[in-house]
């Protein structure tokens, strides 16, 4: 029983923090494998063809930046409690290439927090988060 690797969807908001305590606190207890992934969100926008292809590729690589940051905030929290996570960054939709993840690497675990950074106060559980529980092929931990 328990879970041979688990993934960690962290985006660097309060309730990811909490969701990577409780990631610990399970790769610790079964002896398991920690992956941790940031996704950045392609530019969007619906003037984007006003904008110039350069201001874009800036806003890009800067969200490309803080995601790394994160992740190595993350890697060193985990670090501290003798675990090494594997760690990447994807570019998509969040809940979908999180999935993808999971299931192109063996997860048997996805662990979200049951809110992130920006997302709507009217929505009770983020998007993120719903959406792997509707949709993905592992079991889902919401943490609160
Ligand atoms: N871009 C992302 N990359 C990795 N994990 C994410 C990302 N966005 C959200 N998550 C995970 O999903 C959780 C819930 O966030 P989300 O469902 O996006 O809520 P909200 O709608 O409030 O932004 C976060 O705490 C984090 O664990
Ligand atoms: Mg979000």
């Amino acid at each position: 029983m328990g879970y041979k690797r688990i993934l960690l969807g962290y985006d660097g908001s309060e309730p990811s923090r909490k969701a990577l305590q409780k990631a610990i606190e399970l790769t610790k207890e079964f002896e398991a494998q920690l992956c941790i992934v940031g996704v950045v969100r392609p530019f969007e926008f619906a003037a984007i063809d006003f904008i110039p292809p350069e201001e874009i590729e800036e806003y890009e690589k800067e969200e490309l930046s803080k995601e790394e940051k994160y992740l190595k905030e993350a890697a060193e929290e985990a670090e501290k409690h003798g675990i090494k996570p594997s760690l990447k960054v994807m570019e998509g939709e969040p809940a979908e290439e999180l999935m993808t993840y999971a299931d192109e690497n063996g997860c048997d675990l996805i662990v979200v927090g049951y809110r992130g950074a920006g997302g709507f106060k009217r929505m009770l559980l983020g998007s993120t988060a719903g959406n792997l529980v509707k949709y993905a092929n592992q079991s889902v931990l919401v943490v609160k």
